[in-house]
Order: C-alpha cells, then sequence, then structure tokens
C-alpha cells in the first residue's frame, strides 16, 4: 500500500511571514495522520519553515540543489546545507528547471545520485510539452527523461525515489490533465519501473500528479489507481486550498 504524499511546490513565492503562516498553519491539519505531506518554499525560508513545522508530520523540502558537496560553485547549495536546515527531499527535474533553465537529464541524474547518497529524498519530475503530447510523443519524452534521470541508479536507490508526472501543458495553466490521461501515464511509468526493476520495485514507488492539481480535481485524481499524491504549485500557496487537497488525498475506507 503506498502512502499519499501531497507536495507543496511554493516555486519562486512568498515572502518570510507569509511562508511562516502558510506552514504553521498546515503543522495543525488533522489528515496529516493519513497522508504525508510536504512543503518546498524557497530555499532563504527553509529554516525558518523547518522551525514552524517542527514537531508536526510536516516534511520540508527544496526546489533543486547542486551535486557537489562543497567548494567553489557560487550561487549554489549542497546536500549537506539542505539537511542542516530540515530538509529531507529535493524536487528535481522541474519542468521549469528543464524547460526555462535549461538543465539535462544528465546534470539531473548526477543532482538524484548526490540526494540519495546524503539519505534526502528525491522527488523526480518528468512530463510532456503540449506540443510533444499533440504529436502523439508524450510517452517517448517521458521514457528518456526517466531513462536519462535514473540511469545507472540501482533497485535499492529508486524505492527511496519519488516520481512526478507533471504535463508542462498543465502546469500554472488551469488545464489540468483528466483522470484518465494522467492514470495512463502513471501506468505507464510504473510499467517502465518493472521492465527496469522489478514488479515489486514498480508497486513500492510513489508516482505524483502535478499541474493544476485544486481542491475541487484532487479527489477524482487521487481516485485512479497509480496516482499516489500530487505536486501541487498555485493551489499550495494558500492554507485553505491546500488543507482541502490533502484532505481530498486521505485514503477513504472501505464501503
Ligand atoms: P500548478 O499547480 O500551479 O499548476 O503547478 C504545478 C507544479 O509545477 C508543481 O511543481
Amino acid at each position: 500500500m503506498r502512502r499519499p504524499l501531497i507536495a507543496g511546490n511554493w516555486k519562486m513565492n512568498l515572502n518570510r511571514s507569509d511562508a511562516v503562516a502558510l506552514a504553521t498553519s498546515l503543522a495543525g491539519v488533522k489528515a496529516t495522520d493519513d497522508v504525508d505531506v510536504l512543503v518546498c518554499p524557497s530555499n532563504v525560508y527553509l529554516d525558518a519553515v523547518s522551525s514552524a513545522v517542527s514537531g508536526s508530520k510536516v516534511a520540508v523540502g527544496a526546489q533543486d540543489v547542486y551535486f557537489e558537496p562543497n567548494g567553489a560553485f557560487t550561487g549554489e547549495t549542497s546536500t549537506d546545507m539542505l539537511s542542516d536546515v530540515g530538509c529531507s527531499y529535493v524536487i528535481l527535474g522541474h519542468s521549469e528547471r528543464r524547460n526555462v533553465i535549461g538543465e539535462p537529464d544528465e546534470l539531473i541524474n548526477k543532482k538524484i545520485k548526490a540526494v540519495l547518497a546524503a539519505g534526502l529524498t528525491p522527488v523526480l519530475c518528468v512530463g510532456e510539452l503540449l506540443e510533444e503530447r499533440e504529436a502523439g510523443r508524450t510517452m517517448e519524452v517521458v521514457t528518456s527523461q526517466f531513462e536519462g534521470s535514473l540511469a545507472s541508479i540501482g533497485e535499492a536507490d529508486v524505492r527511496k525515489t519519488v516520481i512526478a508526472y507533471e504535463p508542462v501543458w498543465a502546469i500554472g495553466t488551469g488545464k489540468t490533465a483528466s483522470p484518465e490521461q494522467a492514470q495512463e501515464v502513471h501506468a505507464d511509468l510504473r510499467k517502465l519501473l518493472a521492465e527496469r526493476y522489478n514488479q515489486d520495485t514498480a508497486d513500492s514507488v510513489r508516482i505524483l500528479y502535478g499541474g493544476s492539481v485544486k481542491p475541487d480535481n484532487a479527489a477524482m485524481l487521487m481516485s485512479q489507481p497509480d496516482i499516489d499524491g500530487a505536486l501541487v504549485g498555485g493551489a499550495s500557496l494558500k492554507p485553505d486550498s491546500f488543507a482541502a487537497i490533502i484532505d481530498a488525498s486521505a485514503p477513504k475506507p472501505a464501503t
């Protein structure tokens, strides 16, 4: 049984007091007994947000990291620094880093290895552009990102990895993939895991959906068999909407 994970990617939003207020409010949300909750603020506020959620079940993650342990890498942050300020997860290969900042799979692969070696949990993002979907190339693109980002990562490490399918055309656009569209890619990703590793590993890896997840579509998405959680952007910036998504994602008792 895969435990749902609802992650908020705050991107380059919020100031210190808003970030701390949001984190403090989420620390008191009741559904966190059934759902893993993660918030990923800007690096600048990781320390303050970690303090705000300390003692709660809310985990803190970073939106990126550099793969070298230390040294002359101006502007970068290491895994040790992230651990030091209370991070346990790191988002990697987000579409904004792939498509806006230009990160290739080889770099993402090095970062995943550094994150795993540091005992942190990588959240690897994959997803196609609109033109790639329209050209029928979704799985070709997602497979190539999967293979490139996870190159030479063994079974034990992939079991510690979270994958997030985020179709780029659904991010920040209000256009959510339909539950069926998302489920299809999630099932294919799980098949890739089974082919590359084995079925038991494939069954254990959490695959999140991201792209315009809102309180009113979260339950439908989460009801799909291969959707194990959500990576939420805009709707994670408000306590009420993020709490409603967490609530909608809690496992329902069988009727
Ligand atoms: P939105 O929820 O704002 O579409 O963002 C999704 C996302 O990119 C999360 O990482």
